[in-house]
């Protein structure tokens, strides 16, 4: 009995290895409302789409919202970009693979600087998880935001999340269980006033062990009115903002509602949409 109970631990424990990458969707990414929330806001501000509309995962890492989207409607097309070979392959192993294949033959992934000129053509283009926060300097975000409205197509969107709070001001943990059976710790290291820089990173305690800064981040605490600014400077005709609304115990809800005014808390997330007619 004793050796059959240590044969199937052994067993799963080989299927399920750490694997950073399907932690990190499971407690981080929620692809699938994504979608959902960025073809409700290309409706809301031109209507049905007569076909299917291409989105633009810039800072795509796997892609799995490009792959989400592929999934929404028949004619969809999407693209991600991402500088780097390591998430691309991963989702290309794991994420377009189990796609059905005529929705693979809609969907690409594809190695490139989103601050290069010439981006893939778009309806939507996205950046999530703040992967923006990276730029530090606002000549660079600028770059950045006009090679995005110069390769979104007319009536097209720049969808981008935001996060910010007085809890962002300071060195803090929070701690999740995540229903899989891990715990997901998101570590603010630091903030620094003169510059609005802050250190993050992700750890993991998956199967007993701790995995420690399994991704980090250097980022700039961007503010709202400053990516507003940026985004007209850029060429969008408006900019609209997305609230989270919150549940009784103050955590948020997952949904979000457009707004002119924020709400001073302790910490918030936002979408900031630029608009181009
Ligand atoms: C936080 S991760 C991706 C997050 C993912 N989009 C999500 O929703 O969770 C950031 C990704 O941006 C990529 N990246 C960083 N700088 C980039 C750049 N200039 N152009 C394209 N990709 C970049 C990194 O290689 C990394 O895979």
């Amino acid at each position: 009995m004793a050796s059959k109970k240590k044969a199937s631990k052994t067993k799963r424990q080989r299927k399920l290895p750490f694997d950073k990458y399907d932690l990190y969707l499971n407690a981080v990414q929620s692809p699938e409302g994504d979608v959902q929330f960025y073809r409700d806001r290309y409706k809301e501000f031109f209507g049905a789409p007569k076909k299917g509309l291409t989105l633009r995962e810039d800072f795509c890492a796997g892609g799995a919202i490009s792959c989400e989207w592929v999934k929404l409607h028949k004619d969809n097309t999407s693209c991600g970009l991402d500088l780097d070979d390591e998430p691309m392959n991963y989702g290309r192993a794991n994420y377009i693979a189990k796609l059905k294949p005529e929705q693979q033959r809609r969907v690409a992934l594809i190695k490139k600087n989103v601050l290069e000129k010439g981006l893939p053509k778009a309806h939507i283009a996205a950046a999530t998880n703040f992967s923006y926060y990276i730029f530090r300097d606002r000549k660079t975000l600028t770059t950045y935001f006009k090679n995005v409205y110069s390769s979104v197509h007319s009536k097209g969107l720049f969808i981008v999340d935001m996060f910010g709070g007085t809890a962002c001001t300071d060195a803090s943990q929070d701690r999740i269980p995540i229903r899989s059976g891990f715990t997901y710790y998101w570590e603010q290291k630091d903030f620094d006033p003169a510059t609005n820089y802050a250190n993050f990173g992700i750890h993991f305690r998956y199967k007993g062990k701790l995995y420690k800064n399994v991704f980090t981040y250097e980022w700039r605490m961007w503010s709202i009115p400053e990516i507003k600014e940026i985004m007209l400077e850029a060429g969008f005709d408006d900019v609209a903002i997305y609230w989270e609304g919150s549940k009784r115990d103050g955590s948020g809800n997952g949904k979000f509602d457009r707004v002119t005014e924020g709400e001073a808390c302790l910490s918030w997330i936002a979408y900031v949409i630029g608009i181009k007619k």
